[in-house]
């Protein structure tokens, strides 16, 4: 019996032993292999930086002030980051692999927060995103759209001010909090208009433990002051006069409203019909505000549409699904371009509807908010 006890102790003793030189290992390794060193990064073949190997290179653009557009934070599953890798970029990597064209890859496009400083690296960054600045901004008002949509009002701070185009949108920084242990990005579009540079909205919708829309519904206050930058992308109206369809589900609104408001102040009258859709009456807003805009803009008409009619009484407009309803309001496919605000799967199956109809893909606009 007392041997038998001496065995088992000897052999939890040598167990522990394996796994602590193995532990001792494990962080050498990481340690070493991890460590990069410096590495040199030159952008547009004009600036040159030398900055710390191993992070990937959308943070090492970030921490020398370049932005890129990062809507999902890095995760590698909005596609927005690719960038022309010019050297130095090696192999490419399975996460790229689904967001990168076979034409893409001949020109060397890579998503850049996949991609690490692994080696000195040659980059091509569009003037465009050179542009793009990072803002403290003030909360200067927060209010309730729906149970589960909010309006929030930013303040440039000094002299700051953004110019932007209706229909691009910024990114949020979310500062630490219990649901992130490092600061995120996630992308919002801006839902006032350009002329109003001092200040702009959004409207952000709550999704279920969502890290930046949960910080937004339920820690944001009035008053304080987060970082964000932009603006971003290329969702804005065509200068053409063709007439125009918008379709948007919940907070896809807001571009457009974006784009709507811009439209009556640059005095932009093209025959314009926007379809927003909505399960019940208690998610609808700004109904008012967009059907007093019929009166201001001759050839708009604002169509709200609900889903879910058996959830809302006294509802006298259009029921259904939103591509159920666009051939009534869809007059003259082949002269009109179509602007979609919603999720993916929503926005293949708008755009499938609309090239069906007879509408180009080329006249297919689109912002999908994943
Ligand atoms: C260009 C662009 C513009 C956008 N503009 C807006 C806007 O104006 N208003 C707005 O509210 N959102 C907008 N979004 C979406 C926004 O960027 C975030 O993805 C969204 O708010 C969720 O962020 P989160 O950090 O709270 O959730 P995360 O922490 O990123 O996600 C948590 C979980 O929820 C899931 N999830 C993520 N998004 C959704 C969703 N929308 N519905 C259901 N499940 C989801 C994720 O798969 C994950 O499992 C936009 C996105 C893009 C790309
Ligand atoms: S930041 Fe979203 S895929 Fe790279």
């Amino acid at each position: 019996m007392y041997l038998q006890w001496i065995e088992l102790v000897y052999s939890v003793l040598v167990v522990c032993g394996i796994s602590t030189v193995l532990a001792i290992l494990m962080v050498i390794a990481d340690a070493t292999i991890g460590n990069y060193g410096k590495k040199k990064l030159i952008v547009n073949n004009d600036k040159e930086f030398e900055v710390e190997g191993g992070n990937t290179v959308l943070t090492t653009l970030k921490e020398q002030g370049i932005f890129i557009p990062s809507a999902c934070g890095g995760r590698g599953s909005c596609g927005l980051c690719k960038l022309k890798i010019d050297e130095g970029g090696g192999d490419y990597l399975p996460t790229e692999l689904s967001w990168i064209t076979k034409e893409e890859q001949k020109d060397n496009i890579r998503l850049c927060c996949q991609l690490k400083m692994k080696n000195d690296l040659k980059v091509t960054v569009p003037d465009e995103l050179l542009e793009i600045k990072e803002y403290e901004v003030k909360v200067d008002k927060i209010v309730d759209l729906t149970h589960d949509i909010k309006c929030i009002t930013f303040v440039f701070q000094g002299d700051d001010k953004m110019e932007f185009k209706a229909g691009q949108f910024v990114q949020l920084e979310v500062p630490e909090y219990e649901l992130c242990e490092e600061t995120v990005y996630r992308a919002y579009s801006i839902s006032s208009v350009p002329s109003e540079n001092k200040r702009f909205q959004l409207q952000i919708k709550y999704v279920s433990n969502g890290i930046c829309t949960t910080y937004v519904h339920k820690h944001m206050q009035e008053g304080e002051i987060i970082k964000m930058n932009g603006p971003y992308g290329d969702f804005y109206l065509t200068d053409t006069d063709s007439e125009l369809i918008f379709m948007a589900v919940g907070s896809g609104m807001a571009p457009i409203k974006s784009i709507l408001m811009d439209m009556l102040e640059r005095g932009i009258n093209r025959k314009a019909t926007f379809l927003f859709g909505a399960k019940n009456t208690d998610d609808l807003f700004l109904v008012d505000e967009l059907k007093s805009l019929e009166k201001k803009l001759p050839d708009f008409k604002f169509v709200p549409i609900i889903s879910r009619p058996e959830e809302s009484k006294d509802w006298n407009g259009e029921t259904g699904r939103l591509s159920e309803i666009l051939p009534k309001y869809l007059k003259k496919p082949e002269n009109t371009e179509a602007y979609l605000c919603a999720g993916e799967r929503v926005i293949i199956s708008y755009k499938q509807k609309l090239m069906e109809l007879g509408i180009p893909e080329n006249k297919i606009f689109y912002d999908s908010f994943g």
